[in-house]
C-alpha cells in the first residue's frame, strides 16, 4: 500500500515493500545519507535518528508504513543556521572520530535541545542512551552537545582551531561533513546501473558440502548473477599471513565457521539479492564442531583447517632462571586468568564497491585497513595482476583491527567482474559478527616472584588462545601476548609460551591492543598480589617495579630511549593517594604497548606529496583513516615543516601511487605514516626555499619511501646490530581506576606517554575511547559461543558495550617523552589506551569487596550490575535451565 509524507518539507509518495523500514525507504528510495545503518532492524545504535512527526525515533526499527500521513525532518532539512552550529560544535570539541555515529547524534542534539534548550551533562548522557559510539567513549560527544546548546543560546562558541602546527587541536579532516552526513562511506556511494550484492552464509560452523544449488536463486526475477566457488577465476584461497580462508567454500570441502561464505548474488536490490541468497540450496553431511581449544588439541583431532595445525602457533621467551629465581623469592603468587572473546562492534558494517572501468580495469572503494592487502587478494582472487585492480580507500565506520582480513571486497569484485557492472556488497550486523576476527579469549597460568622489597625476581606465564577457524593474524596476537606477558616491569627471569589454537569458533585476530590487554589483565592481578604480601600499596609496588632506559623487555630488548613509565606514575601521584585518603576504593595499573609491528617484520612508511594546478596539496599516504585522525595529522606533519595553510592539503590513501604499506595496525601508521609525510614535505619545503612559489611547482611529486627492517624476530639468534630490537618505539601509561561508595566506577585518571602530542584533541580522543573500550572489556562485553560454534547474541545491548550514562569521568594527561624515531617526537597512542584499564579496575573492586576476580569480564561486580547495558539472555536462559 502506497503512503505519503512530508521529507524536510518536500512531498514524497512511496509504495514501500513488505517489511520495509522506514530507514531503506529513506536511505534507498529518497536518497537521504545521513541516515546511516549500525544494527538495522535492532533500533540499538541510534545512527538511523530522524524525527517523525517531531519525535525522535529509530527508522531502522519503525515500518515505513508508520511514517504515513507524517512530516520527516532529518539533518538535510535543518535550517543552515543550525547545520552550521551543529558541524561547528562537533568539529571544534573533536566530538567525532569515524564519524559514523555522529549524524544521529547531531539529529540527537537537535531534538534535545529543542525541547531542553538548558541541559546539564547527566541530561544529554542520558538523552544519548539510545546511541552507541564506540570511538570517543562520548565525553567530547557531551561536549560538543553542551556547546551547540549554548551557541543556540547565544553563547560565543570558540573557534575551531585551523592553524594545523604540531600540537595545535586542528579539526579533524572533513568533521564537519561527518557530523552533517555528507560525507560519504562505502554504502552511500552510488553508481548508474548499480547492482547489490548478498551472500549465502553456512549452515553449520562444520559440515562437509555435499551439493550446492543455485537454481532457485537465478530464477528469481532481479536476479543477475550467482556465483560460487567454481566461479572464482584465480586463487580462491586467501590471508593475511596464511593462505588459509577460502573467499566461497567448494562443493567437497568443509565450511569451518558459521561466517564462511557459499554463493555470493548480485541483484538489481539489496532486498531481492538477500532473498535469492536464502534460496541457495546446501547439502551438508553435518560435522561435529570442535569448539573448545581441547578439542583442538587432544590426541587424534581432526584438522580444523587443512593448511595448518590446530596448534597455529608457538611463541617461546626464555630468559635467566625462572626456577632459581622463584627459589630464592620471598613471595611468590599464582594463578590463572581468563578473558573473553570481544566483538569489535565498530559502527558502519563492512561493505565494498567494485565498479568496471573503461580499460577493462577494476575499481574497488574499500572500508579495509590495509587498501594494498586488499589489492593484492582481490586481484589473485580474479586471477589479473594488480595493476588491473585500482583500489580506493573510503575511510571507515571504525574499524580497531576487525577490518584488516577480507569481508566481502573479493565478493564485490567477483561480482562486478562476472556482470561488468558495478556491484556494492553489504553485510548487516548479524552477518557482520559472524564474519570477522575478534578479541581472543585466553587461558592465561602466570607465576610471578618478588624479593622482600617488592623487586620482581621471574615471571612464568603459559597462554593458550582460541584462534577460530582462520589463521588471520592470531599467531600474531600471541606473539603480542608472550611479550607483553611481564607489563611494563623490570623482569629478570623469563619464562613465556603462548600458543594459538585453531577451533570452528568464528575467527579471532587483531583487535586494538591485540595480546597486550589480555596479558596486562593477568600480569597487573600479580603485582596487586604480591603488593598485598610486602605490604606496599599498588603505586609503590609499580614505582619500585617500573621500566626505564637501560631496562629490559621480556623478549630481551633493551629499552633505549623514550620510556615515560615513571612519568606517567608521577602524573597519577596525587590523584591515586587523595582517593585513597578519601576512604574510596582504588586500584591501578601500568601499561606498555609495541608502536610498529617490529619482531622481525619488514614494515614501511610511505608519502607523496602532488602540487595540483587547483592550488592544493594531494597528500598521499598507504595507511589507513579509520577514525584515529591519522589524515589530519598527516597534514598536520607536512604544515609544520612547510608553513603552507593546512587547508590547501587533501589526504588521499588509494593506488595512484604504489604505498602498500601493510595493515594500519600495531599503532604504527603516525609513526611511520608520520615519518614518512615529514620527509616528503621537507623535500617541498627544500623547493620552495629556492625561492619558488606553489604554481611554479604543479605536477611535481615530492617523495618518501622509509624502510624499516631492523628489528629481531622472537627467538631468532641473528641479533641486528649485536642487540635485540623486538619493536621500533613503545607506549606507557598508567592508569587509576576509583570507585564510588556503591562500587561503580566513578573516575578513570589515565597518563600516556605519547611521545608528542601532534594534536592534542585527538590524542585525548584516542584514550578516551580506548578507556571506554577498556571498561567495556572488564566489565561487560562479551560474546559467547555455543558448543556449536555460534555466538549466543547479535544484539548490540547484550553485548555490552557501555553507553554514555555508564561512562564516569575520565581524566586524560598526555605525557611527552620525545621518541627519536617518531615524527615530531610522536610514537603511537591507538591502541594503548585500554592496555592496562581491566587490571586496574579489578584492583579497584578487590579493595571495594575484597573479591580478587580472575576472569573477563566481571559481571558478578558492583561496577558491572550498575551499568545500563543488557543480559544475554540466551546465556542466562541455559544457566537456569542448567541449575
Ligand atoms: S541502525 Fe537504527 S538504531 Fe542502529
Ligand atoms: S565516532 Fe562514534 S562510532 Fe566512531
Amino acid at each position: 500500500m502506497g503512503i505519503h509524507f512530508t521529507l524536510n518539507g518536500r512531498p514524497v509518495d512511496v509504495e514501500p515493500a513488505e517489511g520495509e523500514t522506514l530507514l531503506k525507504v529513506l536511505r534507498e528510495r529518497c536518497g537521504v545519507t545521513s541516515v546511516k545503518d549500525g544494527c538495522s532492524p535492532q533500533g540499538q545504535c541510534g545512527c538511523c535518528l530522524a524525527l517523525v512527526g517531531g519525535r525522535a525515533v529509530t527508522t531502522c526499527a519503525t515500518p515505513a508504513q508508520k511514517a504515513d500521513g507524517k512530516e520527516i525532518l532529518t539533518l538535510e532539512g535543518l535550517p543552515a543556521e543550525e547545520r552550521e552550529r551543529l558541524a561547528r560544535s562537533f568539529a571544534a570539541c573533536a566530538g567525532l572520530q569515524c564519524g559514523y555515529c555522529t549524524p544521529g547524534l547531531a539529529m540527537r542534539a537537535y531534538s534535545l535541545a529543542e525541547k531542553t534548550p538548558c541541559p546539564s551533562r547527566d541530561e544529554i548522557a542520558k538523552g544519548i542512551d539510545v546511541h552507541l559510539c564506540r570511538c570517543t567513549g562520548y565525553v567530547k560527544i557531551i561536549d560538543a552537545i553542551d556547546l551547540y546548546a549554548r551557541a543556540r543560546r547565544g553563547e560565543a562558541a570558540p573557534e575551531p582551531d585551523t592553524r594545523g602546527r604540531v600540537g595545535d587541536r586542528l579539526v579533524r579532516y572533513q568533521g564537519e561533513d561527518m557530523t552533517l552526513g555528507m560525507r560519504p562511506y562505502v554504502a552511500d556511494l552510488k553508481r548508474p546501473g548499480m547492482l547489490h550484492g548478498a551472500l549465502t552464509l553456512a549452515a553449520h560452523a562444520r559440515a562437509r558440502v555435499l551439493r550446492i544449488d543455485t537454481a532457485r536463486a537465478r530464477a528469481l526475477p532481479g536476479v543477475v548473477a550467482v556465483a560460487t566457488a567454481a566461479d572464482v577465476p584465480g586463487e580462491r584461497w586467501y590471508g593475511l599471513i596464511l593462505r588459509d580462508w577460502p573467499g566461497l567454500v567448494a562443493v567437497g570441502e568443509e565450511v569451518r565457521c558459521v561466517g564462511d561464505f557459499l554463493a555470493a548474488i548480485a541483484a538489481v536490490d539489496e532486498r531481492t539479492a538477500r532473498a535469492a541468497a536464502a534460496l541457495v540450496e546446501v547439502e551438508y553431511e553435518v560435522l561435529e564442531p570442535i569448539t573448545t581449544v581441547e578439542a583442538a588439541l587432544a590426541p587424534g583431532a581432526p584438522k580444523v583447517n587443512p593448511t595448518h595445525d590446530n596448534a597455529l602457533s608457538h611463541t617461546r621467551i626464555r630468559r635467566g632462571d625462572t626456577d632459581a629465581a622463584f627459589a630464592a623469592s620471598a613471595h611468590v603468587v599464582e594463578g590463572t586468568w581468563t578473558t573473553q572473546r570481544i566483538e569489535h562492534l565498530f559502527l558502519e558494517p563492512e561493505c565494498a564497491l567494485a565498479e568496471p572501468l573503461p580499460d577493462g580495469k577494476l575499481r574497488l572503494y574499500t572500508q579495509g585497513q590495509g587498501i594494498f592487502d586488499d589489492r593484492r587478494q582481490v586481484a589473485a582472487f580474479l586471477g589479473v595482476d594488480e595493476e588491473q585492480v585500482e583500489v580506493e580507500l573510503v575511510p571507515n565506520g571504525g574499524a580497531f583491527g576487525g577490518k584488516e582480513d577480507m569481508s566481502v571486497q573479493a565478493h564485490a569484485a567477483l561480482l562486478c567482474h562476472l556482470t561488468q557492472r558495478p556491484v556494492r556488497v553489504r553485510l548487516d550486523r548479524e552477518e557482520s559478527i559472524r564474519v570477522h576476527p575478534k578479541r581472543h579469549p585466553l587461558t592465561m597460568r602466570y607465576k610471578v616472584g618478588c624479593d622482600a622489597e617488592g623487586r620482581l625476581t621471574a615471571v612464568e606465564a603459559e597462554m593458550v588462545g582460541d584462534t577460530g577457524a582462520y589463521a588471520s593474524v592470531g599467531a600474531k596476537v600471541l606473539e603480542r601476548a608472550a611479550g607483553h606477558a611481564c607489563g611494563p616491569y623490570r623482569v629478570p627471569n623469563v619464562k613465556v609460551d603462548a600458543t594459538a589454537v585453531t577451533t570452528n569458533n568464528p575467527p579471532c585476530g587483531a583487535m586494538r591492543g591485540f595480546g597486550a590487554n589480555q596479558a596486562h589483565f593477568a600480569m597487573g592481578a600479580c603485582m596487586d598480589l604480591l603488593a598485598a604480601k610486602v605490604g606496599l600499596d599498588g603505586w609503590e609496588m609499580r614505582w619500585r617495579n617500573a621500566v626505564e632506559v637501560g631496562d629490559t623487555f621480556a623478549s630481551g630488548q633493551v629499552f633505549e630511549k623514550s620510556v615515560g613509565l615513571k612519568e606517567t606514575l608521577l602524573a597519577v601521584k596525587e590523584a591515586y593517594y587523595a582517593a585513597r585518603a578519601a576512604g574510596r576504593a582504588v586500584g591501578i595499573d601500568c601499561g606498555i604497548k609495541n608502536s610498529g609491528i617490529g619482531n622481525g617484520a619488514s614494515e614501511w612508511g610511505k608519502a607523496r606529496l602532488v602540487v595540483e594546478a587547483d592550488g592544493t596539496v594531494s597528500l598521499y599516504n598507504g595507511y589507513t583513516e579509520m577514525g584515529q585522525g591519522l589524515l589530519t595529522v598527516l597534514v598536520q606533519c607536512a604544515v609544520e615543516v612547510t608553513g603552507l595553510d593546512p587547508a590547501i592539503f587533501r589526504p588521499k590513501v588509494d593506488s595512484t601511487f604504489a604505498l602498500g604499506c601493510g595493515q594500519t595496525t600495531g599503532s604504527r601508521a603516525t609513526l611511520f605514516g608520520g615519518r614518512a609525510v615529514k620527509s616528503a614535505a621537507e623535500k617541498l619545503r627544500a623547493a620552495l626555499d629556492q625561492g619558488k612559489r606553489l604554481p611554479d611547482l604543479v605536477g611535481e611529486v615530492f617523495a618518501a619511501d622509509l624502510v624499516i627492517d631492523d628489528t629481531t624476530a622472537p627467538g631468532k639468534e641473528h641479533l641486528k646490530g649485536g642487540k635485540i630490537k623486538t619493536h621500533t618505539a613503545f607506549g606507557f601509561a598508567t592508569q587509576v581506576v576509583v570507585l564510588d561508595a556503591e562500587g561503580r566506577v566513578d573516575k578513570v585518571v589515565a597518563a600516556h606517554d605519547v611521545g608528542r602530542a601532534i594534536n592534542p584533541a585527538l590524542c585525548e580522543g584516542q584514550v578516551e575511547g580506548a578507556v571506554h573500550m577498556g571498561l567495556g572489556y572488564a566489565l561487560t562485553e562479551d560474546l559467547p559461543c555455543d558448543e556449536q560454534g555460534w555466538p549466543l547474541t547479535y544484539k548490540l545491548r547484550e553485548i555490552g558495550v557501555l553507553r554514555a550514562r555508564d561512562m564516569p569521568e575520565v581524566e586524560v594527561i598526555l605525557v611527552e617523552d620525545p621518541e627519536p624515531e617518531g615524527p615530531f617526537g610522536a610514537k603511537g597512542v591507538g591502541e594503548i589506551g585500554l592496555v592496562p584499564t581491566a587490571s586496574a579496575v579489578a584492583g579497584a573492586l578487590e579493595a571495594f569487596d575484597g573479591i580478587r576476580r580472575y576472569s573477563l569480564p566481571m559481571k558478578d561486580s558492583p561496577a558491572s550490575r550498575a551499568c545500563s547495558v543488557g543480559r544475554i539472555r540466551a546465556q542466562e536462559r541455559a544457566a537456569k535451565a542448567a541449575t
